[in-house]
């Protein structure tokens, strides 16, 4: 007697979950609905609630295509095209990193700052937008007339730029080294979650990062400074006056990335804490 399509979607469900499950993944219920909904095209709950679609052949395909990338330690993001920041739901794939929690609180951090001052911020600049979740989150959220994001990855842009048609939000995307696609702007608003790992280090990081994600996206010259110490440079003559630079930094680099910001001449210079209590954020202000 052959099994009903209900009895045989829980078949190749508890089949799934033993496969992510042998494979070492932590939590592969979780995993096995996020790459339902992915595959079906609707979100966690509703992906449950249609199981039984894993009965067509073209879809229990695309499932076992994505629980097997899945096994082999690419991270969910990738293999679901998807990845939630604050509000916003992004497309993602191997060309632009997967947006981090920490990179949340450098948008509620610039958020807070905007509105606590007396006049309203009028342009923001993210420098290495990758997916662009900085600047779509400021534009989804902030009051800004005018969002600019760079990045010299093409392929981050063209995921970044996807993003923001999907999501109906402008931004200007600008293809190019830090500030060198800036000409003749000034901004409220510099933000920037920049590479900072040492070449060193790069070498040692989890496969889960080190084989998936974008090396120009993580690594930064042998000290992990490369590209802070050029946005510190650089930055300040795209500030206004009373303006804000906002960099994600690596929580063991405060002392010498603090000493990098004075001694390249921003003042207020300050330390902040991420959500999970670590030193993550430096915040700069350029002279009124
Ligand atoms: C740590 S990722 C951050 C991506 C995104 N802002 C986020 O928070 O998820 C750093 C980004 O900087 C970009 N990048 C690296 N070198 C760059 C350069 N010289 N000029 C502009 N962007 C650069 C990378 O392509 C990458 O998208």
């Amino acid at each position: 007697m052959s099994k009903g399509p209900a009895t045989a979607s829980y078949d190749a469900l508890a089949t799934a979950t033993s496969v992510l499950r042998d494979a070492g993944v932590e939590n592969p219920a979780r995993d096995l609905r996020e790459i339902l909904a992915s595959v079906l095209e609707v979100t966690p709950a509703e992906a449950w609630l249609q199981r039984d679609r894993i009965a067509d052949p073209d879809i229990a395909g695309a499932i076992d295509g994505a629980v097997q990338r899945r096994a082999a330690g690419e991270p969910l993001a990738y293999v679901t095209g998807r990845a939630g920041f604050r509000y916003l739901e992004l497309g993602v794939d191997r060309r632009a990193l997967i947006p981090r929690t920490e990179t949340e609180g450098l948008v509620a951090a610039v958020l807070a700052w905007s509105r606590a001052r007396a006049e309203p911020p009028r342009w923001a600049l993210d420098l290495g937008t990758g997916s662009g979740c900085i600047a779509l989150a400021l534009a989804v959220e902030g009051k800004f007339e005018r969002i600019v994001a760079t990045d010299i990855s093409d392929g981050a842009l063209e995921v970044a730029r996807a993003n923001g048609s999907r999501l109906g939000l402008t931004v200007d995307w600008r293809q190019g080294s830090w500030l060198d696609p800036i000409s003749g702007e000034r901004f409220s608003v510099i933000v920037s979650n920049p590479p900072y790992i040492p070449e060193a280090e790069y070498h040692a990081l989890d496969a889960s990062v080190r084989e998936f994600e974008p090396r120009v996206a993580l690594e930064s010259g042998p000290d992990g400074f490369e590209a802070i110490s050029r946005i510190l440079s650089h930055a300040g003559a795209f500030l206004e006056p009373g303006g804000l630079l906002a960099l994600e930094i690596d929580a063991r680099s405060t002392i010498p990335v603090t000493d990098l910001a004075t001694a390249s001449g921003w003042t207020r210079v300050r330390i902040e804490r991420d959500l999970f209590d670590r030193p993550r954020y430096l915040f700069a202000n350029k002279e009124s």
